[in-house]
């Protein structure tokens, strides 16, 4: 049995997820895998669990408990973690790791945050593993993030595709020396569901709202609205493909003008009604020529789009949450890859995934 230390940061809806996928998958992962992970720390924003021998089941229980309800992980501070003081910074944490003479160990970033590059690099010059669902690394400055790519001991399956094999099949297709020649998709869950709206005669406004209401959004809607999350997921493909992108290659299309951007979120939610008419024109024209609108993005040839789309309303892409690739081999009929691909448990298992995948590799 291989006994693995992981270091987690973020706790929130999906590193509660994993955290639970780890206790509740302990027997099949032990079983099917011969591997063991011992969750040797785990940090939120405020606070820190460590414990060099591995957390027990109980305290990672207690800790999604903790995180429900809405305190910090660890609401003792760090007294149980045999650290006085205050929280420690996430790179002590990475340093703690091999000061407790931790091997293999695996760091997974399930935070949302910028600026975990330091971390990450940290991680990886301790021939540490690096697991991440946090894009924001990747999709940095190409000059920065160029050193991510194609790292053997990188896996980020969860960052594109909500935890579907997006990333597994396309780097299938680079090890199998078929080019990428263009990528398409649907790739946020929370705009596939504006528009299917839309399509029923819901305005813009309203679509958005009721989004928000289900919690598909983020607490501020125009996160989703503006593109930018969507840009990086593409962008993160594109550069593993081989193009070496930046922001000012993909065009994004907003949803929302920048005039509302330095509103209150309750001033946009109120604002957004200005913005229903000229959508619901957009949507009429396209139900003119029998399509629907789709927000898509598409690179190709080291160039892209991120944005709203005219498609045909009876084709099987108006209702799947899909990313395609069209290569050499895949050059008349792309390869599609669609289902499920949004929440916190598909995700979580997909950075679940990616750990056993870098122990097999390791
Ligand atoms: N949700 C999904 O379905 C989904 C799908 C694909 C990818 N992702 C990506 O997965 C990541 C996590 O998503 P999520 O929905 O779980 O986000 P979330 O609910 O906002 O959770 C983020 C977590 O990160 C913690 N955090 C913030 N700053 C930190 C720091 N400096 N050090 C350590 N932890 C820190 C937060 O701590 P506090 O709890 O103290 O605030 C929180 O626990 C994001 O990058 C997201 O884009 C999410």
């Amino acid at each position: 049995m291989k006994r693995i230390p992981v270091i987690i940061f973020g706790v929130g809806g999906v590193g509660q997820a994993l955290l639970r996928q780890i206790v509740d998958g302990r027997i099949p992962t032990a079983t099917r895998n011969q591997i063991q992970f011992d969750v040797v720390a785990v940090a939120d924003s405020q606070s820190l669990l460590w414990e060099p021998e591995g957390l027990s089941d109980e305290q990672l229980l207690a800790a999604i408990e903790a995180k429900h309800l809405d305190l910090p992980v660890n609401p003792e501070g760090c007294r149980q973690t045999r650290l006085t003081g205050e929280r420690p910074s996430n790179l002590d944490i990475i340093d703690f790791a091999p000061a407790a003479e931790l091997e293999n160990a695996i760091v997974v970033d399930v935070t949302a945050q910028d600026s975990m590059e330091p971390i990450l690099d940290s991680a990886l010059s301790l021939n540490y593993g690096v697991v991440m669902a946090n894009k924001k690394a990747l999709a940095g400055p190409w000059a920065t993030a160029q050193k991510y790519f194609n790292h053997l001991r990188i896996r980020c399956e969860s960052t594109v595709g909500g935890g579907q094999p997006v990333i597994a099949a396309l780097r299938n297709l680079l090890d199998t020396n078929d080019p990428i020649r263009q990528i398409e998709g649907q790739l946020s869950g929370t705009l596939g569901f504006i528009c299917r709206q839309l399509d029923a005669g819901v305005a813009f406004s309203q679509a958005m709202a009721q989004a928000k209401a289900k919690g598909f959004t983020e607490p501020d809607p125009r996160e989703d609205l503006g593109g930018l999350d969507v840009m990086r997921k593409v962008m993160i493909l594109g550069r593993m493909a081989g193009w070496p992108l930046e922001t000012a290659d993909i065009q994004v299309e907003s949803l929302y003008p920048e005039t509302m951007a330095d509103l209150s979120v309750p001033q946009f939610m109120r604002a957004a009604t200005e913005l229903d008419e000229a959508m619901r024109q957009r949507v009429e024209e396209a139900a003119d020529e029998g399509k629907v609108l789709r927000y898509t993005a598409v690179l190709e040839e080291g160039r892209g789009t991120v944005g709203l789309k005219a498609v045909p309303a009876h084709s099987p892409l108006a209702n799947l949450k899909y990313i395609s690739f069209r290569s050499d081999r895949y050059n008349d009929e792309p390869l599609l890859i669609g289902g499920k691909g949004a929440g916190v448990e598909m995700t979580a298992a997909g950075v679940l995934g990616d750990m056993i995948d870098l122990v097999r590799e390791m």
